[in-house]
């Protein structure tokens, strides 16, 4: 499945501001629902839609809705910042969490927290703003899986290379969407030249 990079010149420039260091954790909140706003309208461009009958006031028609319902799943903690446009643009979108943190010593994702909604027959968006080594994203997709998720789609804001083919390796099927495709990461695994480390810097800690 290949990455599918956002391409809106607004997403550059929503980015460039968000990598840039000395933007403050006000602001990057609002810089994060704007990216993880267009980011959510790519992930769904290719809902299933249905006709439903409707009168407008002039005549009946034919239009179309959404066929099917939607789960988001952040993951925690720095997922969250990528939650409130889905509840914006899907009113009836139902969220499931994943808590997952990386030790600092190994980069290695351990599961601390999970709560799914029913995910059978529904498409679920994974988001977590950063794709460094995978390991949190495939352990993700893996949980959702075992849980029934089948229509699986995950959403970044920034990926790694060493992230997408860990992800492409361990899931192919699923498609991936992100803000930008980063360089390389560094010793202690952190993207490069990413913009550090996204949940510090979403809540000032
Ligand atoms: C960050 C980020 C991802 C993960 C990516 O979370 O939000 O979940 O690292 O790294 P990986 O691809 O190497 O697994 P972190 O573990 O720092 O937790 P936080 O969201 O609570 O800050
Ligand atoms: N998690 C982050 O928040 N930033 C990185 O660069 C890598 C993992």
């Amino acid at each position: 499945m290949p990455l599918h990079l956002l391409q809106h010149p607004l997403g550059a420039h929503v980015l460039t501001h968000l990598r840039d260091k000395s933007t403050k954790p006000a602001l990057f909140r609002t810089l994060s629902y704007q990216i993880s706003l267009l980011l959510a309208l790519e992930a769904t461009r290719d809902l299933a839609i249905e006709e439903k009958a409707i009168e407008t006031p002039m005549e009946p028609m034919s239009g179309r809705v959404l066929a099917k319902p939607l789960v988001v799943v952040p993951i925690l903690r720095a997922g969250l910042g990528m939650l409130q446009p889905f509840h914006d643009i899907f009113p009836d979108v139902s969220v499931g969490y994943v808590g997952l943190e990386r030790d600092h010593a190994t980069a290695v994702a351990r599961s601390y927290y999970c709560k799914l909604p029913p995910l059978d027959g529904r498409r679920v968006i994974i988001v977590d703003p950063m794709l460094a080594t995978g390991g949190s994203a495939v352990q993700a997709v893996d949980v959702v899986k075992a849980a029934g998720g089948r229509e699986i789609v995950f959403v970044c804001i920034v990926a790694a290379p060493e992230g997408l083919a860990l992800l492409q390796k361990a899931h192919p099927e699923v498609p991936i969407h992100a803000g930008a495709f980063d360089r390389e990461l560094n010793s202690r695994k952190y993207i490069l030249p990413g913009l550090g480390d996204f949940g510090d810097r979403l809540y000032g800690t």
